[in-house]
């Protein structure tokens, strides 16, 4: 690949910051202490969660690298990062979250296959960069497209890195045309983040952004996108990132028989306090992030102090300056929004949190009911248990 190369070791990974809570080192994977999610609507580049499959890969000559748009169209062509930026500069404020954030949780019931994710596999960044939809229609696929002339109905983002899933080969995934070619998806080919240069973890120098979908199909560190007529065939999405029922193990699995997940489903959790947390009797602040996918907005957090009889209403929040409204043109839909509340705790307590989405779908109460072998798409009520004592709380 002519700028770019996926190394096949880990001698040469970037500087992280020393807060991140390491849940794999080779490859690197890690999340930052819960607190630090509700101190900023945006997340701070350093203190966002990396999730990486391989060596990152290094960029050797930014002018010489370019991204190959080839498959079942017309005029397969070249990209290079000067052409990705001459097109119209978007900024889409997005949330990205694993498909296996709250996995710790999920483990507890009975053990899950997969890295061993706390609360923290999500943060909400500024993307900035070029819409699919416009790259597209460089070569020739107009807006709002199904499929092409030639019967191209998927489109695959390729990457460099070196899986081992892969056997070697780079990590991948694919969306349907339909929603790479819809400017109002908010896809994008992005080249920076919080509005700087995108850092080698996160995807220099240029990595997908597929707003409201789970992680793993905003593809890092772009080689090529290939216009295919059925969905990527790569491990990622077929051997990986599906939904299973509970009574699937092992043994009994069918890969084939369930689709690759994408939107992922309404999620809260509680970010201000650990659980089995000490606290002083009186006020506690409880904070944290809620969030929904496929662009839908959070229309209410609810918090119990009793176990999910009793609820009271937190207050929801993005840009500090702006009263957040569900779905309203104010709101950035692709986002969190933070909560809070203020709650009077004199014994110990189990603090939940549950979120309501625009189309009023609601989490699950219990983490049986959604566990699956991989540990994926916990969405169940997230439960903190303060315990009276001596703390700074
Ligand atoms: N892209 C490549 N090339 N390689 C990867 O390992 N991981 C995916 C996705 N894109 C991955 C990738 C997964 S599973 C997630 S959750 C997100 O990147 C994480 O993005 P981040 O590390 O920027 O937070």
């Amino acid at each position: 690949m002519p700028g770019i190369r996926g190394p096949a070791e880990y001698s040469q990974e970037p500087h992280r910051h020393p807060s991140l809570k390491v849940n794999a080192k080779e490859p690197f994977n890690a999340e930052p202490p819960r607190s630090a999610l509700v101190s900023s609507y945006v997340t701070p580049v350093d203190l966002f969660y990396k999730r990486n499959h391989g060596p990152i890969p290094i960029v050797d000559h930014l002018d010489s690298y370019s991204v190959t748009l080839t498959g079942l169209i017309q005029n397969p062509r070249k990209l290079f990062i000067k052409d990705i930026r001459s097109l119209p500069k978007y900024n889409v404020t997005a949330t990205l979250q694993c498909a296996g954030n709250r996995r710790t949780a999920m483990s507890k019931v009975r053990n899950v296959r997969g890295v061993g994710w706390d609360v923290s596999a999500i943060g909400n960044a500024v993307w900035g960069g070029a819409k699919l939809a416009d790259v597209l229609e460089l070569v020739g696929i107009p807006n709002l497209t199904g499929s092409t002339n030639l019967g191209g109905r998927h489109v695959e983002f390729v990457s460099v890195d070196r899986c081992k899933e892969e056997n070697g080969g780079p990590y991948k995934a694919s969306i349907p045309l339909s929603q790479a070619t819809n400017p109002e998806a908010d896809v994008l080919l992005a080249y920076e983040m919080n509005g700087e240069t995108l850092n080698r973890d996160h995807g220099f120098p240029l990595r997908v952004v597929v707003p409201g979908v789970i992680g793993a199909r905003s593809v890092k560190w772009l080689d090529s996108i290939n216009v295919i007529a059925e969905e990527c065939q790569g491990f990622f999405m077929q051997k990986d990132y599906k939904m299973f029922p509970p009574s699937v193990n092992w043994d009994n699995i069918d890969w084939s028989s369930r689709r690759p997940q994408m939107d992922f489903p309404v999620q809260s959790a509680i970010c201000s306090v650990e659980d089995v947390q000490m606290v002083k009797p009186g006020k506690v602040s409880i904070k944290g992030y809620a969030v929904s996918g496929g662009g839908r907005g959070i229309e209410r957090v609810d918090i119990s102090l009793d176990g999910g009889k009793n609820w009271v209403e937190a207050s929801r929040t993005q840009k500090p300056e702006m009263h957040y409204i569900s779905e309203h043109n104010s709101s950035d839909k692709w986002a969190w929004v933070l909560f809070e509340a203020t709650i009077d705790v004199s014994q110990t307590t189990e603090v939940i949190a549950k979120a309501v989405d625009s189309a009023a779908n609601v989490q699950p109460e219990n983490v049986e009911s959604v566990w699956n072998l991989r540990g994926v798409l916990n969405t169940s009520w997230h439960r903190v248990l303060l315990r009276l004592g001596h703390s700074n709380l």
